[in-house]
């Protein structure tokens, strides 16, 4: 079977390394790809706009399965795109929804409205549009802090504010829906309540009737050691985590994953691919902080090499509408992946600093994501370099293992967060 990856991460250079594990695998193309992806595929330049080009190289190369990698060709209608193609219809399966389907992750107002109508747990909220500056502060003396602000549309993980200070979410308030920050996602902001507890990363693969659940993780958000700083796309990860125990996973598969599915069929939305659900662990019971439609970035790389299963063998499952007779099987150890970035990331950085070391890692997966072949020579071309993971038979025999391979790699200015995973080890064992 021929598959086109789109993307160009660490999370596509984790699929690509799974996915050419599989013996049901003939050619995978990955667009555009990054040096890593190399090793498991050819790279080809694609301009997802065009359909002719799109067209063509689907037939040419024969490709059987599309996978989406990132948001934004979903939310922007590339399935849709080439599904309703007549020249491609029958002939091709996309991994990742149409587009109305992805407005779950596209919208915030959207999936807040899935979630209250389906009854799936999540903070209480309002939206209010350009115009409504005056409701929207007005509202803020009904909530209570910290204030949560979010532009309704896709802002890269940087639309969302909370904050105590009742002056600053009335700043932010302004700036989102009357100076255009964030431009048309901010138009529509929601104001929701603040949830507290810890957060962790479902995933659930679907064929719009069965699902299946894939390993959860945390994801380590902030650029700082002890979560401090601004937010970065994720600094590292770990899988499985000790609070997102037997009992709060099978509420998630309960109150969360089956309605949801359930919930995109009521609702005539065809779904097949990945649900990511953003999760809040309050006091043992899931809320879902929010949606994506697709995986994480780094949490692929750490749940992925636990995945026994045949990838490709679930996406035929997808194809033939059979994901229902497929097994997850899981290796029950534990992964941490430590992402290693450039200095100044998630702001300015400089790029094309040489990488070494990367050939000399043993006990670590290396997945590239912000790398650039110059040559013969591999350069950072990114805020996000490399993610390593390594496993260990617990928490902290994988972050052990894990950091001796970091080690190994260096290039200027690198800079990775030293306590992934190190909160989790400190914590007491649920039972
Ligand atoms: P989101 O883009 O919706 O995932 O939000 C980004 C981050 O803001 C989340 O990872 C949480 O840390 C935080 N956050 C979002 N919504 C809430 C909420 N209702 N209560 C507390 N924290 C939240
Ligand atoms: N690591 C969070 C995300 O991929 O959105």
């Amino acid at each position: 079977m021929n598959v086109l990856l789109i993307g160009s991460g660490g999370r596509e250079h984790a699929m690509a390394w799974k996915l050419a594990q599989s013996s049901l695998l003939d050619e995978l193309y990955v667009a555009p790809g990054n040096p890593g992806t190399l090793r498991h595929g050819r790279s080809v330049d694609l301009d997802l706009k065009d359909q002719k080009a799109m067209r063509n190289f689907i037939l040419e190369k024969r490709i059987r399965i599309v996978v989406v990698g990132p948001e934004g060709p979903l939310v922007d209608g590339l399935h849709d795109r080439i599904a309703d193609d007549p020249q491609l219809a029958g002939k091709v399966t996309v991994i990742g929804p149409r587009q109305h389907g992805a407005q779950l992750e596209g919208s915030k107002e959207f999936a807040k409205e899935f979630m209250f109508r389906h009854n799936i747990p999540t903070a209480a909220f309002r939206s209010f549009t350009k115009g409504q500056l005056k409701e929207a502060v007005e509202h803020l003396d009904r909530m209570t802090p910290p204030y949560v602000i979010k532009a309704d549309g896709l802002a890269a993980g940087k639309g969302v504010v909370v904050t105590s200070d009742r002056k600053e979410a009335a700043q932010v308030l302004k700036s989102m829906l009357e100076s255009g920050k964030f431009g048309a996602a901010g138009e529509r902001v929601v104001l929701e309540q603040f949830l507290s507890g810890v957060e962790v990363s479902a995933f659930l693969i679907t064929d719009g009737d069965a699902f299946k659940m894939l390993p959860a993780a945390k994801d380590y958000k902030r650029i700082g050691e002890g979560d401090t700083g601004p937010n970065t796309g994720g600094m590292g990860a770990i899988s499985p985590v000790n609070f997102a125990d037997k009992d709060f996973m099978q509420k998630v598969h309960d109150r969360v994953a089956a309605p949801t599915v359930r919930g995109l069929r009521e609702d005539g939305i065809p779904y097949q691919g990945f649900i990511f659900m953003g999760l809040m662990n309050v006091g043992g019971e899931p809320y879902v902080i929010e949606y994506n439609v697709r995986l994480g970035d780094p949490e692929t790389q750490a749940i992925l090499p636990r995945l026994r299963s045949d990838l490709l063998d679930l996406f035929e499952g997808i194809a033939s509408g059979t994901l229902s007779e497929r097994h997850v099987d899981v290796d029950d150890r534990t992964t941490a992946t430590v992402v290693m970035a450039s200095e100044g990331y998630p702001e300015d950085f400089e790029k094309g600093f040489p990488v070494v070391g990367v050939d000399m890692v043993k006990g670590a997966y290396v997945f590239q994501s912000g790398t650039i072949l110059k040559g013969d020579a591999l350069l950072t071309n990114g805020g996000r370099v490399l993610s390593l993971t390594a496993f260990g038979k617990d928490t902290e025999h994988a972050i052990t293992n894990v950091y001796h391979s970091v080690a190994l790699i260096d290039f200027e200015g690198k800079y990775f967060r030293k306590d992934i995973g190190r909160d989790l080890v400190r914590a007491p064992q649920q039972a």
